[in-house]
């Protein structure tokens, strides 16, 4: 019995102490826990600079062996509101009145506008600034890195020295997946060289009317098409990786603008961009949707809402499209990002507009200017509860999740500047020109041989490097001349033909008829470049200069080829009968080189169209 009585003390003695020990452990361990699990502004502070600026470090959002969703989580929990509102805006670089705004507000990510370049506009500037801009985000207490996205659709076309590919058109005419998978892979090399990480490409709108200016920055009219090679223009860009950097692509535009119809646009300098696309649900789901399912199929971590309607109401505000459809039926689990000012434009009421366009389902906001504004609209409209804050955690979950899937906690700041404009990208650029081009007619004669005599050549496109690349090329709406490098058309056919050829040029056709006959004219026409709805024309068609240039060549040869250099079909029905060859060359870019391949019959033509086109 004592052995007994004496027992029981004993474990009342060894309870108590254990009590003791657990609950000393418990408090222990939720107070130290407060410096790792929970969220508060100070209190997690574990270093500073020697300008004072502090961060946290070694916490587990920054441990790269965790799940994402559980650095999502754990960062979340460390965000104030004003931390929160700032990863939410995007702004144009060059509205950033104070560059340590970028710390100040937390902005989340940065872009340059077509042509928002640095001085001068070399690739070394591009990294400067953009590893400064990054420098700014690091030094906020969470250091959360920024995204910074530019419209490199047709290549880095921003930067002066890089490669020039062809626009999404002329991929689409080669219908080859592979071949845009390699395309998009060297694009985010020579992207991720100077430091950006985000691109805002492909255009998966599918065009159903040609006079649509931005017909060429699509791949073409068939919504099958352009979803396996929006599929593999994902996989492509999404799948670099160099020194730990990456970079995410853009599906745009979400969703219509393709079957918008003419004159329903809203912007009155516009007939179709930005326009209303008139159509049932079932329609719009046929024409339009294939390639944004095919985009999610491969994970694009982010999708563009365009600027435009669906019948009558603006797409951005429609939480069927952009919530029931988009993450119910498509289960996309990326971020939806605004366009230009499209959350704004024709707004009478900005503050209304904001709150429908989040609670809509745009996630982050391409303001793109004045975020400060922006940040007191979304505290404003948090407190009076027009937001809920479970709806901007959710933005925000999204936004770090893709940034996490993009690597840029890790990656390590590099302090040199890769290579662009590599001869691997060129020669890549060059198979993808020679892929592009479609014959449209041909009279016996291409292929031509390259031990012709006399070949006269001429036209607007021929000595251009700038007509050839098209818009979004250094300059918004593009530039004219040979102001990059690259191979023009002409110099394409020089490289190409023997030693014993006379090549002549003349701009528009000027050769004298007491000469002779070439053996071949060789005509280059077509569009100056346009962007967006600057391209809207009624009758998409060939100047009366190159058609006044192409009848010229024509007296002075026995045979003639016409290239037609542009964005899309042009009618040329009344003055093809006199052509013996015909060639669609899209906007092939800088490797000129790539048409005079085809042309001379060292590669097959391959290309097929990919919109109608009727002679
Ligand atoms: C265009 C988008 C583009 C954005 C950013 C807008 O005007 O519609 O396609 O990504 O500008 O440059």
């Amino acid at each position: 019995m004592r052995k007994v009585s004496f027992g029981r003390s004993k474990k009342i003695i060894f309870l108590v102490v254990a009590v003791g020990i657990s609950g000393l452990s418990l408090f222990l361990f939720l107070y130290l826990s407060r410096f790792t699990l929970m969220p508060s502004s100070e209190k997690y502070v574990a270093f500073c600079d020697t300008d004072k600026t502090c961060h946290v470090k070694d916490l587990p959002y920054q441990n790269s062996t965790l799940p994402i969703e559980m650095r999502v989580d754990d960062l979340l929990l460390r965000m104030t509101t004003a931390e929160k509102i700032g990863q939410m805006a995007l702004i144009e670089k060059n509205s950033i009145l104070n560059q340590e705004d970028i710390a100040k507000y937390g902005l989340g990510a940065i872009l340059s506008g077509a042509g928002a370049k640095p001085e001068p506009n070399t690739a070394e500037a591009w990294f400067q600034m953009i590893h400064a801009f990054q420098g700014y985000a690091k030094k906020t207490r969470l250091s959360i890195p920024i995204f910074y996205g530019v419209d490199a659709n047709h290549g880095n076309g921003n930067v002066l020295g890089s490669t020039i590919f062809p626009h999404q058109i002329g991929l689409g005419a080669t219908k080859n997946p592979s071949l845009v998978r390699d395309v998009a892979k060297a694009t985010a090399e020579e992207v991720s060289a100077i430091g950006i990480n985000w691109i805002f490409s492909p255009d998966l709108d599918v065009v159903q009317d040609i006079r649509w200016g931005r017909t060429y920055e699509t791949f073409g009219s068939d919504p099958t098409i352009a979803g396996i090679l929006g599929k593999a223009y994902i996989e492509g860009l999404q799948s670099y990786k160099q020194d730990g950097a990456k970079v995410s692509a853009t599906a745009k535009h979400y969703i219509g603008n393709g079957s918008a119809t003419w004159g329903s646009s809203s912007n009155k300098d516009f007939y179709i961009d930005q326009g209303d696309a008139k159509l049932s649900d079932a329609e719009l789901r046929r024409t339009q949707l294939a390639p944004f399912t095919q985009a999610i199929k491969a994970d694009v971590r982010s999708i563009m809402v365009g600027l435009n309607k669906w019948n009558g109401a603006k797409v951005i505000f429609n939480t069927y499209l952009l919530t029931d459809i988009l993450r119910g039926e498509l289960g996309f689990n990326g971020f939806v990002v605004s366009d230009w000012y499209g959350v704004y434009e024709n707004e009478d009421n900005n503050y209304q507009a904001l709150v429908q366009a989040i609670n809509a389902g745009v996630d982050m906001v391409m303001l793109p200017f004045d975020y400060k504004t922006f940040s007191s609209r979304m505290h404003r409209a948090l407190t009076n509860d027009d937001i809920s804050q479970a709806r901007v955690d959710e933005a925000v979950r999204r936004i770090l999740t893709a940034k996490f899937k993009t690597g840029l906690f890790e990656v390590v700041p590099m302090d040199h500047l890769v290579e662009i404009n590599t001869t691997k990208n060129r020669e890549l650029a060059r198979k993808a020109v020679r892929m592009s081009l479609v014959l449209l007619k041909n009279n016996k004669t291409v292929p031509i041989s390259k031990y012709k005599s006399k070949i006269y050549v001429a036209g607007s496109s021929a000595d251009n490097i700038g007509m050839q690349s098209g818009a979004w090329t250094i300059e918004w709406q593009g530039i004219d001349g040979n102001w990059i490098p690259g191979t023009t058309i002409l110099n394409g056919i020089r490289n190409k033909v023997s030693s014993s050829t006379k090549v002549e040029f003349s701009l528009q056709a000027d050769f004298a008829e007491s000469s002779g006959l070439a053996d071949v004219g060789i005509a280059v026409v077509g569009e100056h470049p346009y962007a967006e709805g600057w391209g809207d024309v009624e009758n998409p068609q060939l100047s009366s200069e190159d058609l006044e240039t192409i009848a010229k060549l024509n007296r002075v040869s026995k045979k003639i080829v016409v290239v037609i250099v542009s964005g899309r079909p042009l009618d040329i029905k009344e003055y093809v009968k006199d052509w013996d060859a015909v060639i669609a060359a899209w906007l092939p870019g800088s490797e000129g080189q790539g048409v005079a391949d085809v042309l001379f019959g060292d590669y097959p033509f391959m290309g097929t169209l990919p919109v109608a086109w009727s002679l």
